[in-house]
């Protein structure tokens, strides 16, 4: 394996905000990056993971990056996945494609179609620095970090150019796929819904008890089991949260326009509440059905939570946010109450949205049978406040707040069908 680590610094052009990034859909969302600080600086190797998870991890030539993790060869993935053939492609993302492949349960080796264990091979567009840096960084994390709502990462591969993770294979494929894609699965059903949301709000509670902020929360990076649990994959943004007296990290804007914190991207300064802000976008994404950033909608209808917001806290009002979709086949009690937890992650002010826990607690409840919802821990959340978002609901989407990014890369109406 080559070490092709220490790269110069140069500017990643998918990371503008007026350059295109990887697609033309309007559909999709798109990446966020800082508006004028775009170039990243030269990172060895070593201060990667010094940054990312605090502990760095030794690698050079030869050495491994994560004793938890397979090295793999580039010709046994390219074996695995029958030399990448466009018919195993699951899907292909901002950095990369994803295909499927095959390899022994015990020994890890490349195996036959239809043998041994079946899982997700991303190959990383061979370009960009930015690229690299949430490569190494996804090992580190996910190298350390296990938990049942979290993909598994198998394995990686390190060849000259070739950047490549191995993860378990998720058949439901992402999360997005089944909100929105026109023409593919069955919809979701509603107990389905929260039992995703209930998932991965435990997968997000579990990084903010180990103090780490995952920055990228969206539909297409929950991953569902057979059986639709939900993980959390692509951890290439995460960064590890504020220490001793300090409030917030202060970082270059990263993350997906919709989802990110509006405090966040106003002003760099990320705390696990940036995380409960995305939560709330999914959740309102689970309830109505609709994209965080739709270009094809006009005016405020674009922006999911501009849209919805004034509808969350109006038991009467909420059933016309609501996907249609589900037939009207919910609970009005839970639809009104994850609304109420929508609106609470969601509000303007970080301080005062839910943490984690709480929000975990919350939507465990739904799970049970009705008679037995009750809203305990709800009352431990501040009561959400219309009143403060408001100026939200009134503004134009392209306020400095929310810096006006290029419609994204790359819908997932063009991207290639699931292979399952
Ligand atoms: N472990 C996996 N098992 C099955 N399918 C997967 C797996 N990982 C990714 N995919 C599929 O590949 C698609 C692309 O994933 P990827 O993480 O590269 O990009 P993304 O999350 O869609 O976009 P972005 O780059 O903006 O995060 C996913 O939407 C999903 O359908
Ligand atoms: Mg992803």
């Amino acid at each position: 394996m080559g070490n092709c680590l220490e790269t110069s610094a140069r500017v990643d052009s998918r990371r503008t905000i007026s350059g295109a990034s990887k697609g033309t859909n309007t559909n999709s969302t798109s990446r966020l990056s800082a508006p004028s600080a775009l170039i990243i600086p030269t990172y060895s190797a070593r201060s990667i993971a010094t940054e990312s998870v605090g502990t760095p991890t030794p690698r050079s030539d030869g050495q491994f990056l994560s004793p938890n993790l397979k090295a793999f060869t580039f010709s046994e993935l390219k074996s695995a996945t029958r030399n990448f053939r466009p018919d195993s492609l699951l899907g292909e993302g901002g950095f990369g494609y994803v295909f499927k492949g095959w390899i022994d349960e015990q020994t890890l080796a490349p195996a036959k179609p239809g043998y041994g264990m079946v899982v997700a091979v991303k190959k990383l567009k061979p370009e960009g620095l930015q690229g690299r840096k949430e490569w190494l960084t996804e090992i580190n994390y996910l190298g350390q970090l296990h938990h049942p709502n979290l993909v598994k990462l198998i394995g990686y591969c390190l060849d000259g150019e070739n950047l490549l993770l191995v993860y378990e294979f998720m058949p439901k494929g992402s999360l997005e796929n089944h909100l929105f894609r026109t023409g593919g699965p069955q919809p979701l059903p509603w107990a389905v819904r929260i039992k995703v949301a209930t998932q991965a709000a435990r997968g997000l509670a579990f990084l903010h008890d180990a103090k780490i902020i995952y920055r990228d929360f969206k539909a297409s990076n929950i991953l569902l089991d057979a059986d639709f649990s939900a993980k959390l994959s692509d951890f290439g943004l995460a960064k590890a949260g504020p220490t001793g007296d300090m409030t917030h990290v202060s970082t270059q804007v990263m993350g997906t326009q919709g989802y990110a914190a509006p405090e966040y991207v106003a002003t760099g300064r990320l705390t696990a509440k940036s995380d409960v802000y995305s939560f709330g976008v999914v959740l309102l994404e689970l309830l109505s059905g609709r994209r965080a950033v739709d270009k094809s909608k006009v005016g405020i209808e674009q922006n999911l939570v501009d849209w919805a917001f004034p509808y969350l806290a109006d038991k009467r009002k909420l059933f016309r946010i609501m996907d249609t979709k589900l037939g009207g086949q919910y609970p009005q009690k839970a639809a009104y109450a994850s609304a109420t937890i929508a609106l609470q992650c969601l509000n303007e002010d970080h301080k005062h949205r839910p943490h984690m826990s709480d929000v975990l607690a919350s939507l465990e409840q739904l799970q049970a049978p009705p008679t037995s919802i009750r809203y305990s821990h709800m009352e431990n959340i501040p009561a959400p406040s219309p009143v403060r978002r408001s100026p939200r609901t009134r503004r134009s989407p392209r306020t400095p707040s929310t810096p006006s990014v290029p419609a994204s890369p790359l819908g997932s109406l063009q991207r290639s069908p699931q292979v399952q």
